[in-house]
Order: C-alpha cells, then structure tokens, then sequence
C-alpha cells in the first residue's frame, strides 16, 4: 500500500525550512539573465558545493543546462526591492539587469555590484524529476564586495515552497 501524504501538513511544514534570497546569474554567448532564487544551500565544504534547485521551465534553466555554470550573488538585508526585480517577467532575456550595474566574473558570469558578494558555479551535478532541477555547483571564484546581514526569505512576507 502506498503511504498517504497530508497535503497541508506537508505545505506547513515544508515552508518552515529557512531560506535566504539570491540572484542567480547565467550567461550564454552575449546574453546575460538572472532571476532570484531562494532554493540554495551548502553543500560541500572539500570542494565547496552549492545545491539550487531551478524551475524546469525557466529560461535560466536551459542555460544552466547548456553551459555548465552559473553563479549566485548574495543581496544584502535592505535589497528586496531588487529581488521582486529578478522574479518579474522581463521585456527581454537581460533586462532585469537594468536596475542593477554587474561585472562579468573570471567564468563570464554576472555579478551584482551592489550585492554583498557573488561566487561563479561550475555544474558537477543535477537530479531532474519534479517541476524543478536540482543543480549543484562547485564554486570556482567568490567575490566579497563588502559584508553584512544578507536577506533572508522570512523578512520579505515572500513564500516560496510548500
Ligand atoms: C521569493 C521567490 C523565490 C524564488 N525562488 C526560486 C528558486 O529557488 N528557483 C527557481 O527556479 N525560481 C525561483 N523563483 C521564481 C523565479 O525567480 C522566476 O520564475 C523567474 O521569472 C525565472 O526567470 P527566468 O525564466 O528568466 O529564468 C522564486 C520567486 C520568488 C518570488
């Protein structure tokens, strides 16, 4: 017999998993895109790895998969005015950008200027099976622009999860 799963039970406490709030950045060619992402974790501290997991539709997703990278930029507490930037649909692939000067990493990513930091991913793993992939990443460059307290989801009144 298969287990049944309590739905609302499962929601409730799903959503107590504490989450903070990124901008993933991909890169292909000229195109740059980012979208915000609160599914990251640690994974590794030998090599240092990075587990995010990114909705199989999206057009970062493609990206990731065709390239092999991305990298992930840390927003400061008082950014997220600049996180509902990076989840809004866009006029065109890169135009979130406009609200937020980057660089291009040593792996051709972007990183956010006004984030606290940013660290550029190459892809070692993946598990696809579900609405989202779920991404690891072995950090080849970090970037610490200044420190701080970083955005946590449960500040925004944002829930992503359940
Ligand atoms: C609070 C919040 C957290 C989010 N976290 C993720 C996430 O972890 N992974 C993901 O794929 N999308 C996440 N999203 C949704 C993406 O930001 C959104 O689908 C975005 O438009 C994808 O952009 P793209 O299609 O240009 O790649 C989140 C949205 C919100 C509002």
């Amino acid at each position: 017999m298969s287990p049944s799963l309590n739905t609302d039970a499962k929601k409730t406490l799903l959503r107590k998993i504490p989450h903070g709030v990124f901008i993933c950045g991909v890169a292909e060619g000229e195109l740059v895109n980012g979208f915000t992402a609160s599914w990251v974790t640690q994974g590794s501290f030998e090599p240092p790895l990075v587990v995010m997991a990114v909705r199989a539709d999206s057009t970062s997703n493609g990206i990731i998969q065709r390239t092999g990278r991305f990298s992930l930029n840390v927003l400061a507490a008082d950014q997220k005015d600049l996180a509902a930037v990076f989840f809004k649909p866009q006029k065109g692939i890169g135009g979130r950008f406009d609200a937020a000067p980057y660089s291009l990493g040593e792996l051709g990513l972007p990183l956010l200027n006004d984030a606290l930091g940013g660290v550029e991913c190459e892809l070692v793993g993946q598990v696809a099976h579900g609405d989202h992939t779920v991404f690891v990443g072995e950090v080849k460059t970090a970037l610490l622009n200044r420190d701080g307290v970083a955005l946590e989801l449960s500040a925004t009144g944002w829930t992503y999860g359940g």
